[in-house]
């Protein structure tokens, strides 16, 4: 980030892809209809689509002109743009649709309709298969694109959970790769393709000011909480089966994670994020049953699709520990959970007071908690150092004040790529950078086997609350930073 803006993920650094067919399977899902969908339009829009044809797949029955009726509903209702017909009827164009149902189409129908896309370009395409699946349709998924003859030219792009322990992580990564080489997996975590988890390394890494200090003699906690108001909204089956650690935490919190704490990369290209991101996880401790509080939103088991006798956990807190020259002794807490009191997605670094202090005691000194650096994960990609300075007048007293960063502030949103469309885009162009690996992954579900095996009991919260009471006591000395004792400024 610098004054010109974030350049990252401006959409006019990007080439133009090779052509493409793009496959979806579970082109009729709510995250088809909700993120992928209107991701691709955006795509469209931007002028990164080029020569792309877009087969949709699922179990549905439809025909293509009902399959683009659904798209268009779901990019009138989800789109970031104003819709615009024009663009509209652009990418109408490149999208048919071929059922999974039981029936004539099968392996053979797939096929023919990817044979179709590519011969409706003209040329030979690269082929990328989205696999917006639950994690148990995966591996038929993969199989039958063995048999349709659809994994030469491919890329395949799947959607986590990768599996729901280390056992089911490593034969689902076994699975893949009889069929694809681990360098045509991207396993997609869309919160690493958020503008903000890029600014995490720009400004750690290309700044000399931050690095020296990010570390144990320096930063005293950090907090990566993550609390929503939504509900499990209409996706109460794939919830109860799956439950915050495994929606969330082994996912998007422990990839942000891998972010804040690891060392400095070789250079800015995949590998390299990738091995310190997995030299990170490595050194993760396990995740101990002691250092987690479960929760349950009240009536979450009246939801439609949850089980009456539903153990499955809404809400999570962890204490976290990175056994390493770095971090060694600096606590890391993870919170996150539906139906909470305000949706948010900060990490919160927290540094140590200094050693000795000259003010008095009822000078506000430390009144207001550490010094922090704050970062938002929101679309607005917003930074705030914090830090005491003398309250203007006689005396000397202080205030916390703080000096506050958002990416409209440099007057680019609009040039940014929303996270899906960004890792959409970068699989197309076989970039790695900002996906995940089967080693970092399985490294993960080992070091969460503790709580897997042992978890503790799920307590009740309200809806609306910050959790269970226990939360607290999870984070003594320290106190959870969410709800702000200040907004931000606008
Ligand atoms: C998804 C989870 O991966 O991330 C959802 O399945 C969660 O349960 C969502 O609500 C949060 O993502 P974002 O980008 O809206 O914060």
């Amino acid at each position: 980030m610098n004054e010109n803006g974030p350049r990252d993920a401006d959409v006019s650094a990007f080439e133009p892809p090779e052509p493409h067919v793009i496959v979806l399977f579970g082109a009729t899902g709510d995250l088809a209809r909700r993120k992928l969908l209107p991701g691709l339009l955006h795509l469209e829009r931007a002028g990164q689509l080029a020569d792309c044809r877009i087969v949709g797949t699922s179990l549905e029955e439809r025909t293509s002109a009902e399959f683009r009726n659904f798209a268009r509903e779901a990019c009138e209702d989800f789109g970031r743009d104003e819709f615009d017909e024009e663009n509209w009827r652009n990418f109408e164009r490149r999208l048919t649709y071929v059922s999974q149902a039981a029936g004539p189409a099968g392996p053979a129908g797939l096929s023919t309709a990817v044979a179709e896309a590519e011969a409706s370009i003209g040329q030979p395409a690269r082929r990328l298969h989205y696999l917006s699946v639950p994690p148990k349709a995966a591996t038929p998924v993969i199989q039958m694109l063995g048999e349709a003859g659809l994994v030469g030219r491919s890329r395949i792009v799947m959607e986590k959970p990768f599996g729901t322990d280390l056992a089911s992580a490593r034969a689902l990564n076994e699975k893949v790769h009889q069929v694809f080489p681990e360098e045509r997996v991207f396993r997609i975590d869309h919160f690493l393709g958020k503008e903000a988890a890029q600014n995490i390394l720009a400004l750690r890494f290309a700044n000399g000011l931050f690095e020296p200090i990010w570390n144990r003699n320096h930063i005293d906690h950090i907090q990566i909480d993550v609390p929503e108001t939504l509900s499990v909204d209409g996706r109460g089956k794939f919830y109860d089966a799956t439950g915050a650690f495994r929606d969330m935490v082994v996912t998007h919190l422990l990839q942000i994670l891998g972010f804040v704490a690891m060392e400095p990369p070789v250079a800015l290209e995949p590998q390299s994020i990738t091995e310190e991101k997995n030299k990170v996880f490595r050194s993760l401790q396990p995740i101990l049953p002691e250092h987690v509080v479960r929760g349950r939103y009240e009536g979450y088991r009246d939801e439609d699709g949850v089980s009456s006798d539903s153990k499955t956990e809404t809400f999570i807190a962890i204490k976290a520990s990175i056994d390493n020259w770095r971090w060694s002794g600096v606590p890391f807490y993870l919170r996150t959970g539906k139906q909470m009191a305000e949706g948010a997605r900060i990490i919160s670094i927290a540094f140590r007071p200094p050693p000795k202090s000259m003010f008095p005691a009822d000078s506000g000194v430390g009144q207001y908690g550490p010094d922090h650096l704050t970062f938002d994960l929101d679309e607005s990609s917003r930074i705030s150092l914090s830090f005491y300075g003398k309250r203007p007048g006689a005396g000397m007293q202080l205030d916390k004040a703080s000096l506050q960063f958002s990416l409209s502030d440099a007057g680019k949103e609009g040039d940014t790529l929303r996270a899906y469309e960004r890792l959409i885009r970068d699989a197309m162009g076989g970039d790695h950078t900002l996906f995940t690996t089967a080693d970092g992954i399985e490294r993960l579900w080992a070091a969460s086997a503790p709580m897997l095996e042992d978890p503790p009991d799920v307590q009740i919260y309200d809806r609306g609350s910050w959790g269970p009471k226990d939360i607290h006591d999870l984070i003594q000395p320290y106190r959870w930073r969410l709800p702000f004792e200040r907004r931000w400024r606008d």
